[in-house]
């Protein structure tokens, strides 16, 4: 066993700090014309889109707002629309992870010849081109800034799917820590446990003596343990707001899963949870992880050991209680934060079980996990331990 064979290569210029959002006078060419895109308002509220338009100078722009929380392919769309008719040449996404992943799909679907949702049902794969695009996060969580992921939903037949595609990584990201300080105690403990769970899914799998991929998520795991609290309870602490937004970044730009084996059955799960039951994206997380990790705990036994010993320096010879500790510390650590750990927390009854598993069935994910071992029946399982 060794780090397996891989390719890593992340194009996006990261820019951080306080005052950096002008900086996007130098990152922007001068003659773009940019459509900004955002979601329902808070960055009006907490003037993060004045200090854009100001950067912007004399380029010519326009506003597009109303992304919502898990962005539709139907409002999207209408994004789209507007960039086809008024020639728009720079997209620039201001807000949490929907406006960036929005910002994502709607730059590979405005020159896509056919029907847009083919995209989504083919993962992202058949994008061939971009509008060019950059963003300004406001919502450390889910990574989106420096990978080359998204995740779109339809109302209308309930999907809510996963895109990736290397034209999708941003050309630039600005991270300005202070223009987080708005955002409610619920979101920050969202993205705490968003980023903890990504950096989960590529850790707890089976060990292949990864050193260096291990030991950096067991540091990104750890920086979440001491700085998310602190964060969550003191929402204008410059330093640990920045330490928090590092770390959800790394968690996600592709980094810690080189050379390792990767799980994401959490997330595939979790996102048939919203979709059906419009649950956060990150309280879906923390409410399945649990039941995975116990459901799984013979496959995931020695990362399980090792997480439990270095991540919560559990002591002693007896490794199945280092698990049930090492799953209990977890679930508190959620729960610490604020989010509830059951489906019966959120109102959901065991009529959820067959519904996700109809689901899973539908969109074929029928294999999921580092062995592809998780079926929907062993789903059903982790579902039903989550009620
Ligand atoms: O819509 P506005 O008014 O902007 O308000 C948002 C929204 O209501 C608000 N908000 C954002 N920044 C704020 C703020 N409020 C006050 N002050 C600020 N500075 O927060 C609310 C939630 O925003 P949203 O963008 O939906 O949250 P998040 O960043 O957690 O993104 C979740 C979406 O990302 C997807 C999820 O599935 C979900 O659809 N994911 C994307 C990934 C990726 N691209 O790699 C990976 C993740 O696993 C995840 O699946
Ligand atoms: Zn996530």
């Amino acid at each position: 066993m060794a780090l397996q064979n891989f390719e890593f290569c992340n194009p996006t210029r990261i820019v951080f700090g306080q005052e950096t959002i002008k900086k996007l006078d130098d990152l922007i060419p001068a003659t773009a014309k940019v459509l900004i895109i955002i979601g329902g308002g808070s960055v009006r509220k907490n003037r993060t889109l004045s200090e854009v338009e100001a950067a912007l100078g004399n380029r010519q722009f326009a506003v597009f707002e109303g992304i919502e929380p898990n962005p539709t392919f139907e409002t999207s769309m209408k994004a789209v629309e507007k960039i086809r008719q008024e020639n728009f040449d720079f997209l620039l996404g201001v807000g949490g992870g929907s406006v960036m992943d929005a910002t994502k799909f709607v730059a590979g679907a405005v020159h896509y010849k056919g029907d847009a949702w083919e995209i989504v049902t083919n993962g992202g794969s058949n994008i061939t081109s971009v509008v060019p695009f950059g963003f300004v996060p406001t919502l450390p969580a889910t990574g989106s800034e420096m990978n080359c992921g998204g995740v779109i939903s339809r109302k209308s037949t309930n999907d809510k799917l996963p895109i990736h595609n290397d034209l999708l990584y941003p050309l630039f990201s600005i991270l300005d820590p202070t223009k987080t300080y708005s955002l409610p105690k619920n979101q920050v403990a969202n993205g705490v446990a968003d980023a903890f769970v990504h950096i989960m899914e590529q850790y707890l799998t089976y060990p292949v003596h990864a050193a260096v991929p291990d030991r950096f998520a067991e540091g990104l795991l750890l920086t979440l343990i001491e700085e998310g609290p602190r964060t969550l309870n003191n929402p204008e602490d410059y330093e640990a707001r920045a330490n928090f937004i590092w770390a959800a970044t790394m968690a996600l730009n592709g980094l810690i899963g080189a050379g390792v084996p990767q799980d994401w059955a959490t997330h595939m799960i979790g996102h048939e949870l919203t979709i059906l039951y419009g649950i956060d994206h990150g309280r879906t997380l923390s409410i399945l992880l649990p039941s995975l990790m116990n459901e799984m705990r013979k496959d995931k036994h020695g990362k399980l050991v090792q997480y439990g010993r270095r991540v919560w320096e559990l002591q002693g010879n007896d490794e199945e209680k280092i698990i049930d500790k090492a799953i209990a510390k977890t679930r508190a650590f959620f729960e610490s934060l604020g989010i509830q750990t059951y489906l019966k927390d959120y109102d959901v009854d065991s009529s959820a079980v067959n519904k996700v598993v109809e689901q899973l069935n539908r969109h074929q994910l029928t294999a999921l996990g580092e062995k592809g071992n998780i079926s929907p029946e062993v789903a059903r399982r982790i579902v039903e331990a989550s009620l």
